[in-house]
């Protein structure tokens, strides 16, 4: 049987900052962020967007009324969780109208997340041939003002329909994964911010994707020249880069390299303009690839390597279905204009505002007219609003 991503969509919020003033405020030269890290704008979500909000956003985008019936799991990768108990998913199932009949979960391995749910939404599948599983990858990635992640920041949420038959990309039965318990990116539970050892998390990523991707080869007997794409995690796209360059031997095909090359271009297009999205950044780049390329066919194998700190890994393969063109959208990077672009003052105020709750567990925030917000916290409740159908 074969399973995979059947529709996806993404959601943003509508502000962004442009990576050149953010280098002009640190006083740093500009081409650090533009050529050193392949980065150009960062998406920036108000106080009233979290992955609740963007993940049902992302959804929503693709959703029918038939979808809604045979969906009976809804999985959220992320690690910037709203609520250390309840899962994001289960707001997101009531906001989305999923029948009720459903299992709900949120699933934390830092930007690994979402990839362990796709392969747990694979598992249920093969053995409930007709069921749907909505995967969505959501997180807020927040550094801090003047720290060294803050030009990779960025917010945004990739959801996908996941079932038999896919009309996107089927998945192949040949996942490798690596763990190692390092200390590169963490967020203690008292810590609104990560800590990060970054030319040591830059280092794992790359010998993780190199030792992993020399275990895949030995057990699968595949390589490099079967792919017509490899998409990466993506913390900025430089190290993708560097990941993908790092794979190539000196025997490698020109054309083949060429191929990979072109491809990895277009798959960090959306990434340049958001920013690292943690577990949905890989996703990201997928849907870029696949809105973007015009030399994509059907039945060509795709590679991923997914990365989360701390750290877990693993790469797994794709082959782009029959009719994928016709499921993607094509016109997806003119409604980026449509963002609003903000000085660096009104992203600090914005991006790093925090919830102050009264004595009674109360706050209100400022009406927020995107498809799903937070209205307020009434008794430490989270209400969200929903502006559609
Ligand atoms: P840094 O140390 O300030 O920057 O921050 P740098 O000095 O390493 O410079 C960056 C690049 O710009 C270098 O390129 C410079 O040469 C170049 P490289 O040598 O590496 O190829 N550069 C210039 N290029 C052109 N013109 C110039 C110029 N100046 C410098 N004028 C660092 C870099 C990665 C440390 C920082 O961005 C950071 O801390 N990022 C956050 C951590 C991160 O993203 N790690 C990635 C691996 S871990 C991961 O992927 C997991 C993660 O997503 C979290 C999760 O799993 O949940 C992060």
């Amino acid at each position: 049987m074969n399973i995979g991503i059947d529709k996806f969509g993404l959601a943003i919020p509508e502000y962004f900052l442009d990576i050149r003033d953010l280098a002009v405020a640190r006083n740093e030269n500009a081409n650090k962020f533009l050529k050193g890290l392949l980065q150009l704008e960062m998406s920036v979500s108000p106080v009233t967007q979290d992955i609740v909000t963007l993940g049902a956003a992302a959804a929503h985008e693709f959703l029918t009324e038939e979808d809604r019936k045979k969906i009976d799991m809804v999985i959220i990768g992320t690690e910037t969780g709203v609520d250390q108990s309840k899962s994001a998913s289960v707001f997101i199932h009531n906001l989305l109208g999923i029948q009720p009949f459903a299992r709900c979960v949120e699933i934390k391995e830092a930007c690994y997340g979402a990839t362990a749910g796709l392969d747990f939404a694979k598992n249920h599948i093969e053995k409930n041939p007709d069921s749907y599983v909505l995967l969505i990858a959501a997180d807020i990635a927040k550094y801090g003002i003047e720290t060294s992640g803050e030009s990779t920041q960025g917010s945004g949420s990739c959801a996908m329909l996941i079932k038999k038959d896919p009309e996107i990309l089927i998945l192949n039965n040949d996942n490798i994964c690596q763990t190692r318990d390092i200390m590169d990116f963490w967020r203690p539970n008292y810590s609104a911010y990560p800590y990060v050892d970054g030319h040591f998390s830059t280092k794992q990523y790359l010998e993780c994707l190199e030792t992993t991707w020399a275990e895949y080869c030995r057990r699968t007997g595949k390589k490099l020249e079967d792919f017509t794409a490899f998409c990466f995690h993506l913390p900025f796209p430089k190290l993708g880069l560097k990941g993908l360059n790092s794979l190539f031997d000196k025997n490698i095909n020109r054309e083949v390299k060429d191929t990979l090359l072109e491809n990895f271009h277009t798959s960090i297009t959306y990434s340049r303009r958001i920013g690292n999205i943690y577990t949905g950044s890989l996703y990201l780049g997928l849907i870029s690839l696949l809105e973007n390329s015009e030399t994509l066919k059907p039945d060509d194998n795709i590679a991923f390597f997914s990365y989360g700190s701390g750290a877990v890994c693993e790469i797994f393969t794709g082959t782009l279905a029959k009719n994928f063109k016709e499921n993607v959208n094509s016109h997806r990077l003119e409604t980026f204009q449509n963002r609003k672009k903000l000085s660096v003052s009104e992203y600090e105020k914005m991006f790093f505002e925090e919830i102050t709750v009264d004595e009674e567990g109360n706050c209100s925030f400022n009406p927020d007219e995107s498809l799903f917000s937070l209205e307020r916290i009434e008794n430490h409740k989270r209400i969200y609003k929903k502006n559609c159908k």
